[in-house]
């Protein structure tokens, strides 16, 4: 039973290797190697620590290990991994019901994603629309939004 809880000291060892896989093994299927190269080097578990204070981080933990992560800063979503080998067993779908929730008690009536191409279907399915799409220095992005409806709080 995957449990989702808040990022602890501790955990940034885990995230940034649950991150730095994915990129490696799932994402590169449509990111250059320089692009995933300058991702996974972002990702450190340096990097990690210092997000976890900017932002609220949670964890999805499977039998005492990290297998995917999120993180929020009020109605917006940020660092969304799941471990490759947990893939389409609920995990991300977990963790985004849990930030939406929060949101939805926070006030916000809507959810913004920025989304690899890789995750951009798994956001659609969810019930995310897409705004516009950006370059970044991490390649090309959609960003997405889905109305959030107050009473699923
Ligand atoms: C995108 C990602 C987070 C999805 O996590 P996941 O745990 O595999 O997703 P879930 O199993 O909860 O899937 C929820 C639903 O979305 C669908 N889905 C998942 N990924 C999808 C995709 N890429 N395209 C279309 N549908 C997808 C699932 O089939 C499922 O549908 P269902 O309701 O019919 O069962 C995960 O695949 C991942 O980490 N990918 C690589 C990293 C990445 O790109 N992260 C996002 C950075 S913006």
């Amino acid at each position: 039973m995957v449990e989702i809880r808040l990022f602890r000291a501790g955990d940034s060892a885990a995230v940034s290797d649950v991150i730095v896989r994915c990129l490696q093994e799932v994402n590169s299927r449509d990111y250059s190697e320089a692009i995933i190269a300058r991702m996974s080097a972002h990702f450190s578990a340096e990097r990690i620590e210092q997000l976890a204070e900017e932002r609220q981080m949670f964890v999805a933990v499977d039998k005492g290990a990290v297998v995917g992560t999120v993180s929020r800063d009020g109605n917006k979503v940020f660092t969304m991994f799941v471990q490759p080998r947990m893939i389409g067993h609920g995990v991300g779908r977990r963790l985004m019901q849990h930030i939406e929730a929060l949101a939805v008690e926070n006030g916000y009536d809507y959810m913004e994603t920025g989304a690899s191409i890789t995750a951009h279907g798994f956001y659609q399915r969810l019930g995310y629309v897409d705004v516009r799409t950006s370059e970044t220095e991490f390649g090309f992005n959609y960003v997405l939004r889905k109305p959030l409806d107050s009473t699923q709080a």
